[in-house]
C-alpha cells in the first residue's frame, strides 16, 4: 500500500493530542493518573525514545508514508526537544503519563499536525520494547568496559603476588598452601565467564521491535531492516506479537547482572574476612571504610559489606521480573511497564558496584607475613608428605593413614609439621628422610603444583600472560 504523501499533510484530527481520551465519558481520576503514570522513572529513556523516533520519522518519509517537509519537521522539533532535556528545560507532565506521550505532545506543540503524524504505523508498545532494548544495550557495553578494569585491577594486584603463600581453604578450614595470585585469578576466571554471559545476551537482545505496532503489525508499507540498520540493531523481532511482550532480555539481563553479584558477594566475603583482624591478610584503604561512632578502634569494610548486601536486592529485581513475566497472556499488557524500575535499579547497582570494587582492590595492601605464617598452621602441607611417601613407594590411602596419626602427634605437641624432627617423624614411616623438610616447606609445596591450572608461582605467572590477552581481545 502506499500512502499519497501530499494527502497525508492534512488532517482533520483535533490540533491536541488528548491522549487517548476521545474515547472516554469520564476524565480518569487523580489517583489512577498517579497509578498509571510512568513517567517519573521512565524519562530517563528520552534520549532513545528519539533516536527511535528520528528512524522511524525517516523511513515513514522515504517509503512515502509521511511526507519528507513532515520528516524534516520533526527532526528539527525533536533535535530542539533533545537539547531541551539535556538543559533542564524540558517540561515532563504526569498528566501524559509517560515518556513517549510527554515527547509526542511537546513535538506537536512545536511543529503542528507534522508531529501528529509520528505515531504513523507504531504503538507506544514497539516503541517502549525498543526504547529499552537500546538503552540496555547502551548499558550492557558500559559494563563491558567495567569489567574488563576490573579485571586489570585483579591482574595487577596478582602480578605482586605470584609467589605469596597463603592458605587455600575447603570448608573455611586450612586445606594446602595457595598463592595469593592463584586465588585472585579465580576471580578473573569468574568475571570472563561473566562478560561472556553478557555479551551472548546482547546478540539476543540486539533485535528491533518496531513495526510489530500495537501487536499485529501495521498496515502501511513499513521498511523494518531499514529502522534497524540506522538504530544498530542485527535483525528484525520476526514475530510481532513477541516483539511487543516478551521481557525475556531483561529477565537474561538481571540473570547476568546477579551473577555478577553473586561472584563480587563472594569476593567481599572474603575481603572481610582476610581484613578482619584475626586473619590480618589484608589491610583495605582508609578511603574505603568507616570508622565506628562509638568504638574508637573500628575500621570497618563498608565497602565489600554494602557489595554483599546490594547483591541481595539485585537478586530481588530478578525473581520480581520472573514472576512479572510469568501469567501475562499474549501479547502486551500494562504489567510490562513494572520492567523498567527494576531493570533501571539493576544496572546502576551494577554499573556502580563495577567501578568502585575495581578501585577498592588498587588500594589494597598485603600482609606476607601474616598470610604464610596462617598457611603453615593449618597443617597445609600434610599432602604434600602424603604424596612424598606415595612416591616413595607407599600406597596412597596408607600414606593418608601416616599422615593423619603425624598430623595427631603434632597436635598434641603444639607443633607445625616442618618444626616436628626427623627422628620423631621416623617412627611413622622409616621410608621419611631428610628430603622431607624439602616438601613440607611452603615454597616447595606451592612448586609442585606444577601444571596448567595449578597454583606453582610459575603457572601463576603464565596465567598472567594468558589473562592480559583476554583483556584485549575484541568482545
Ligand atoms: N509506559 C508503557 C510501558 O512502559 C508504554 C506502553 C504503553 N502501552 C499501552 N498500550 N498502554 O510499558
Amino acid at each position: 500500500m502506499q500512502v499519497d504523501s501530499k494527502k497525508s499533510q492534512k488532517t482533520e484530527a483535533p490540533s491536541e493530542i488528548k491522549k487517548w481520551s476521545g474515547r472516554f465519558n469520564e476524565p480518569v481520576a487523580d489517583l489512577v493518573k498517579r497509578y498509571t503514570a510512568s513517567v517519573s522513572f521512565d524519562k530517563r529513556l528520552a534520549n532513545y525514545d528519539i533516536q527511535g523516533s528520528l528512524a522511524h520519522a525517516r523511513m515513514l518519509g522515504i517509503q512515502g508514508i509521511i511526507s519528507m517537509d513532515d520528516v524534516a519537521d520533526i527532526e528539527n522539533g525533536l533535535q530542539q526537544i533533545l537539547q531541551d532535556i539535556k538543559d533542564n528545560k524540558f517540561q515532563w507532565s504526569e498528566e501524559l503519563e509517560d515518556v513517549h506521550l510527554n515527547i509526542e505532545k511537546q513535538l506537536t506543540d512545536k511543529i503542528g499536525d507534522a508531529g501528529k503524524r509520528l505515531h504513523t504505523g507504531r504503538s507506544r508498545n514497539d516503541q517502549v520494547a525498543t526504547d529499552v532494548r537500546l538503552w540496555l544495550r547502551s548499558v550492557t557495553d558500559e559494563l563491558v568496559l567495567r569489567i574488563r578494569y576490573l579485571q586489570s585491577s585483579i591482574l595487577d594486584l596478582a602480578e605482586k603476588h605470584t609467589d605469596t603463600a597463603m592458605p587455600g581453604f575447603t570448608h573455611l578450614q586450612v586445606a594446602q598452601p595457595v598463592t595469593f595470585g592463584h586465588h585472585l585469578l579465580a576471580y578473573f576466571e569468574m568475571l570472563q565467564r561473566d562478560l561472556e554471559r553478557l555479551l551472548d545476551s546482547r546478540k539476543r537482545l540486539n533485535s528491533l521491535p518496531l513495526g510489530a505496532a500495537a501487536l499485529a503489525g501495521t498496515s502501511y508499507p513499513i521498511d523494518r531492516e531499514m529502522v534497524a540498520k540506522e538504530l544498530g540493531f542485527d535483525r528484525v523481532c520476526q514475530n510481532s506479537l513477541d516483539a511487543v511482550s516478551d521481557r525475556d532480555f531483561a529477565i537474561e539481563f538481571t540473570s547476568a547482572a546477579s551473577i555478577i553479584m553473586m561472584h563480587l558477594s563472594r569476593f567481599s566475603e572474603e575481603l572481610i574476612l582476610w581484613s578482619s583482624p584475626r586473619f590480618g591478610f589484608i589491610d583495605i584503604s582508609d578511603g574505603f571504610c568507616t570508622g565506628s561512632s562509638i568504638m574508637p578502634q573500628k575500621k570497618n569494610p563498608d565497602v565489600p559489606e554494602l557489595v554483599r548486601g546490594k547483591t541481595g536486592r539485585v537478586f530481588g529485581h530478578l525473581m520480581g521480573l520472573l514472576t512479572l513475566m510469568k501469567g501475562q497472556p499474549l501479547a502486551y499488557n500494562k504489567d510490562n511497564q513494572e520492567d523498567k524500575e527494576p531493570l533501571f535499579d539493576t544496572a546502576d547497582t551494577l554499573l556502580v558496584t563495577l567501578e568502585i570494587y575495581a578501585d577498592m582492590l588498587r588500594g589494597i595492601t598485603v600482609n606476607k607475613q601474616a598470610m604464610s605464617d596462617a598457611a603453615l598452621e593449618g597443617f597445609a602441607t600434610a599432602t604434600d608428605l602424603a604424596d612424598y611417601l606415595v612416591k616413595k613407594g607407599i600406597a596412597f590411602r596408607d600414606a593418608h593413614e601416616i599422615v593423619a596419626l603425624v598430623v595427631r602427634e603434632a597436635v598434641d605437641n603444639k607443633l607445625n609439621l616442618q618444626d616436628m624432627k626427623l627422628h620423631d617423624l621416623k617412627k611413622f614411616s622409616p621410608q621419611i628422610t631428610e628430603d622431607v623438610f624439602n616438601v613440607l616447606d611452603l615454597q616447595g609445596s606451592l612448586a609442585s603444583r606444577d601444571h596448567v591450572g595449578g597454583t606453582a608461582p610459575l603457572q601463576v605467572q603464565k596465567a598472567i600472560i594468558i589473562a592480559r590477552e583476554k583483556l584485549v581481545e575484541e568482545n
